[in-house]
């Protein structure tokens, strides 16, 4: 079973804690690399955690959450091999792993309720590449990251 990695700022412990539990239920291993303090904090070192993890294959695929879910996956996305994706709602949560083959989805705590943001776990997780023209695409993203 895929070991998935979470990471938060001081915004979304609630909802991490949640969405935690939520993950273990569905019978996943959830690493947690957030902080736990609702204490001012700064996301972009959660981001990088989460992100690292994923790119180094300890864990499977990423969950990030701040308040937008935007700086963390912009710190995220600053990793070699990921591809993190800011979703609000579940349709977008899927076909960012069936198209765009994304291994971190980010959400924020102040946009989704715990309601909304369960659906969009299930779809991302629930979801696969489907690859095909699908994987050009993903394949000319990962050579803008080799010209860098
Ligand atoms: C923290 O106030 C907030 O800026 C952070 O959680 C996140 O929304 C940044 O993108």
């Amino acid at each position: 079973m895929k070991k998935i990695a979470i990471g938060n700022d001081h915004v979304a412990v609630e909802l991490k804690n949640h969405i935690t539990k939520y993950v273990e239920a569905k019978g996943y291993t959830v690493v947690n690399f957030g902080t736990d303090s609702g204490e001012s904090c700064d996301y972009p070192v959660y981001g990088e955690k989460v992100a690292r993890a994923v790119a180094s294959g300890e864990c499977d695929l990423g969950i990030l959450i701040c308040g937008t879910g935007i700086g963390i996956s912009l710190a995220a996305n600053k990793v070699k091999g990921i591809r993190a994706a800011v979703c609000s709602e579940p349709y977008s949560a899927r076909l960012t792993r069936q198209h765009n083959n994304a291994n971190i989805i980010a959400f924020g705590a102040r946009v989704v309720g715990q309601a909304m943001a369960e659906m969009i776990v299930d779809e991302f997780l629930d979801a696969e590449f489907e690859g095909g023209r699908h994987q050009r695409r993903v394949d000319l993203i990962e050579k803008i990251e080799e010209n860098n």
